[in-house]
């Protein structure tokens, strides 16, 4: 049997394919502002936030990252006009039944996380399908932050595992990280080791608070679409350049 290796020439040169984060997590921030300054309705900005988000994953998979997840709609983001989340939820769906053969193609095992039961049923649905299809592919692991909210993520942990307790499953003093880790979403999934933001803001926007307690923070001020490969070999580079101390001197 012959083992097909990673495409790694691809990867830029002054890359270490050693010290390449094995998770890296992302904040798509900017649609709106994208399309704001050309004139464009915001919903333009998030659509063409998925073609980014389409060349990063292929991107990943290239230069052998092995997992990466997007933060595609928070607990909060439910707050905006109805129209634009009408339009996000409808857009999710649209994606996933396209692109779904392609990912197969491509290997590539899809997870969500979140509050899935309060999203529309038909996404839903495709949602359930596309985990269930990819879910034995060996590439790349993609998460789909998608109602997600980390307060809430650790809130219904705290909510199963006193479930467990009063079941007397659990003991109290056995609770631990890692009993903590496997009530995550993202249960199976190593912490990510590099989180990008784009568009500027320095805020972690709820988003994976148990997780990213030790990842390293990138911040551009690109807007999410026009995030490309040139900014990611950037936030790569910086991020090869950090010494990580984990608490340690
Ligand atoms: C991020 O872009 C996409 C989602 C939150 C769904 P925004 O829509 O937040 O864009 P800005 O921040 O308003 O420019
Ligand atoms: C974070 O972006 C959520 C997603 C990217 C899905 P937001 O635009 O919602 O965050 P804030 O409001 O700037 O904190
Ligand atoms: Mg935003």
């Amino acid at each position: 049997m012959t083992v097909k290796p990673i495409v790694l020439d691809i990867l830029p040169t002054d890359l270490d394919h050693a010290r390449l984060p094995k998770h890296i997590a992302v904040i798509m921030d900017g649609n709106g502002r994208w399309a704001k300054r050309r004139g464009l309705p915001r919903i333009m900005g998030h659509q063409r936030g998925v073609d980014t988000l389409k060349d990063l994953l292929r991107c990943c998979r290239d230069w052998g990252i092995p997992a990466l997840t997007a933060y595609a709609f928070s607990t909060e983001n439910w707050g905006r006009p109805l129209e634009e989340v009408e339009f996000l939820m409808t857009l999710f769906e649209r994606v996933l039944r396209r692109e779904l053969r392609e990912m197969m193609e491509e290997n590539v095992r899809i997870r969500f996380v979140g509050n899935l039961e309060a999203l529309p049923p038909s996404l839903q649905d495709e949602i359930s399908r596309s985990m269930q299809d990819t879910q034995t592919n060996t590439g790349i692991q993609f998460t789909v932050a998608t109602n997600y909210g980390g307060r809430q993520e650790i809130i219904q942990c705290c909510q199963a595992i006193a479930t467990q307790v009063k079941q007397g499953l659990i003991n109290i003093e056995d609770i631990d990280e890692s009993v903590f880790e496997g009530y995550l979403y993202t249960t199976g999934i190593p912490h990510p080791d590099l989180l990008i933001r784009t568009s500027g803001e320095m805020r972690l926007s709820n988003f994976l608070l148990w997780q990213l307690a030790y990842a390293e923070i990138y911040v551009t001020q690109t807007l999410w679409p026009d995030f490309n490969r040139e900014e990611f070999h950037q936030a790569l580079l910086a991020y090869q350049q950090r010494e990580r101390r984990f608490g340690k001197i």
